[in-house]
């Protein structure tokens, strides 16, 4: 894509995922830069960029070039910024949030698209993040496979593993500002398990663990098996890419081609980003 020469990429695996250089992004972005940055997203998609400095509006200013900012409604946001959350794990606490392997809100009517994620404190090693890419898995299915999977839908629910929901989940995470969520039974979306993306047309698979319950007119029982065997195919190794922190890192994934995993590594340590999500279309 011809844009990308306004900046110096460079992959950081076979599979996905780019470093992104050149670029200054507490500076107004110019029309050809914020093309570039789409653009890059789209053909690598997971780009980080090193030694940001970032105040949480110019993060938000930075989101808006992949999106409409979406809210997250299990946690507060910053007070002076809302649709800003903060991740923090603090030194004493066992769980980190992300921690399994997902793809952000799909339990959504209109999951998030791109996800932002600034790092404030890193640990001294580990805390790092892996991305699978979903749409390799599925091409790397049998033919049959594919065509079996295309007429599936799943139900994906905000609550699944979280005993007492997933509001109560990150209450239990000290480091985190859980928010009351008025939903009960958390959010509950169907979406297609094959999912088309809608600026590449490429075609990808649509579920995860942490989220996907059952495929639709299926029990949990009938259905565990395939959804098991499809997110061990999506986190094959060659399919994924590590993402290493520094203090001013900067990552964007599109959720529409990706899951990530938060690796819960680093004991003893503090870890502190902030957050930001674009609302992406229904799945189809
Ligand atoms: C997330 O799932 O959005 C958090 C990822 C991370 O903290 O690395």
């Amino acid at each position: 894509m011809a844009c990308e020469s306004y900046l110096d990429i460079r992959a950081i695996s076979g599979a996905l995922g780019a470093e992104v250089g050149g670029i200054d992004l507490a500076s107004p972005l110019t029309p050809a830069q914020a093309d570039a940055l789409r653009d890059a997203l789209l053909t690598h998609k997971v780009i980080v960029f090193r030694d940001q400095s970032l105040t949480p509006a110019q993060l938000l200013d930075t989101a808006a070039v992949f999106g409409d900012v979406d809210v997250y409604p299990f946690l507060q946001g910053l007070p002076d910024c809302p649709k800003v959350i903060e991740i923090l794990k603090l030194e004493g606490e066992a769980k980190n949030f992300g921690g399994a392997w997902h793809s952000d809100t799909s339990y959504f009517e209109t999951p998030a698209g791109a996800t932002l994620l600034l790092a404030l404190e890193t640990p001294a090693a580990g805390g790092d993040t892996l991305f699978a890419d979903t749409g390799r898995a599925y091409d790397a299915l049998s033919p049959a496979m594919r065509r079996m999977l295309d007429g599936l839908v799943a139900h994906n629910n905000s609550d699944h593993g979280y005993t007492g929901g997933r509001a109560a989940g990150m209450a239990r995470l000290d480091g985190m500002k859980s928010a009351f969520v008025a939903e009960s039974g958390g959010y509950e979306a169907c979406h297609p398990v094959v999912r088309t993306h809608p600026d590449t047309g490429a075609r990808s698979l649509y579920v995860n663990g942490s989220h996907t319950v059952r495929f639709a007119g299926m029990s949990e029982a009938e259905s565990k098996p395939l959804i098991d065997f499809l997110c061990a195919q999506i986190i094959r190794p060659e399919f994924t890419c590590r993402v290493r922190w520094a203090p001013g890192t900067l990552t964007v994934w599109d959720n529409r081609a990706v899951q990530h995993k938060a690796i819960n590594d680093y004991a003893g340590q503090r870890r502190r980003m902030h957050r930001v999500t674009t609302r992406g279309e229904r799945p189809c």
